[in-house]
């Protein structure tokens, strides 16, 4: 299977950092490229000991021989983009697309000052907002006009495209998650852009035809952070009862917490088409799942919900993850 394209099926921060990295270890992907729509995203992965929260480069970076691509339909802020090359040091291995738009200082600021963006919608603050704005408007500017991005500049869907014909795998890691597609999510509580599988193709300059796989990542149980509606939601005590309180990547804000949403998932998975669905943090949710990496370990709670999320969607959960740790994982794919 040469393209595989991962989605996030909730709200954003259903875990798809370390189920990229995951995949990216065991398949050894040619090419990991970063879709979605900027670093309004925190992708985490855990890496030499490390607890890494990514905002613009693709968390398949673990693996290294990866060759590591930022589609023209994502955002750059040139500040993040650097610091996380030192961090991660890929500067020999990234290639950021000429089309990119960039994120300057007045769009973070209109961003923050906003009383309808950040008070109301509740946003990430990132600038992301009101430089997709420039951009819609024709006068962003462009990856190609930053000159601290020469080193990097390149033709991301010609790169694609060209290790596709050569049956190469390419991996594309989208960002946010269903929920918050400015199209099909609770709008006007979503993000600037759409944020499923088909949006994350054209990121990277995929057409339609060239998707075999597209793997949904869902939490087991649910988190939205901002504003906007949330059927399924807990209160914040519930949540602390039940040992799941989460922190956002980005902002540090403190994530509203829910049961799982079948609706949602369905929903989801028909406007993705997925063909594979993985679910993350069961290991919360079920404690004697921690760290079991083979169906049969799994307790019966947990197997039951695996199994009613394949039968609410009609698809089926290849990975299941059960810890922090790369490897925490059960991959059923080859047993399929
Ligand atoms: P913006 O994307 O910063 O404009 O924020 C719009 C909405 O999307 C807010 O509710 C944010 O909290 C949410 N959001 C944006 N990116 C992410 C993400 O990566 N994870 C979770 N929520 C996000
Ligand atoms: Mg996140």
């Amino acid at each position: 299977m040469p393209t595989v394209v991962v989605a996030g099926g909730q709200w954003g921060d259903e875990g798809k950092g370390k189920i990229v990295a995951y995949l990216a270890l065991h398949d050894k992907p040619h090419i990991i490229a970063r879709a979605g729509v900027g670093p309004n995203a925190g992708h985490t992965v855990y890496y030499q000991n490390q607890k890494l929260g990514l905002r613009q480069i693709p968390c398949g970076f673990v693996y290294e021989q990866a060759r590591l691509l930022i589609g023209p339909g994502v955002l750059i802020n040139p500040e993040v983009l650097l610091k996380e090359v030192e961090l991660t040091n890929t500067r020999n291995r990234l290639g950021v697309d000429r089309q990119c738009a960039i994120i300057e200082p007045q769009h973070i600021e209109a961003d923050r000052s906003s009383v309808h963006l950040r008070g109301k919608i509740g946003t990430t603050g990132t600038g992301c907002g009101p430089a997709n704005m420039a951009r819609v408007a024709r006068q962003a500017k462009l990856a190609k006009d930053v000159s601290e991005l020469e080193p990097f500049l390149t033709d991301v869907p010609l790169e694609i495209n060209r290790a596709l014909r050569e049956n190469k795998l390419v991996l594309v890691e989208g960002s946010q998650g269903f929920g918050l597609s400015l199209y099909h999510g609770t709008y006007p509580y979503v993000t600037s852009k759409d944020t499923t599988a088909s949006s994350f193709a054209a990121d990277v300059g995929l057409g339609p035809t060239k998707i075999d796989e597209v793997l949904l990542v869902f939490k087991a149980y649910v988190s939205r952070v901002g504003g906007g509606p949330f059927p399924t939601e807990i209160p914040p005590q519930e949540a602390e009862r039940l040992g799941i309180v989460e922190y956002a990547t980005v902002t540090g804000r403190r994530r509203r917490i829910g049961t799982f949403d079948f609706d949602l998932a369905k929903r989801s998975t028909m406007i993705n088409g997925a063909t594979q669905i993985a679910i993350t943090c069961v290991d919360r949710l079920f404690k004697d799942a921690a760290g079991v990496r083979e169906w049969d370990g799994l307790p019966d709670d947990a197997k039951k919900f695996v199994e009613r999320v394949e039968s609410e969607t009609g698809v089926p959960v290849t990975l299941i993850s059960t810890g922090t740790n790369i490897n925490d994982i059960i991959d059923r794919r080859e047993k399929g």
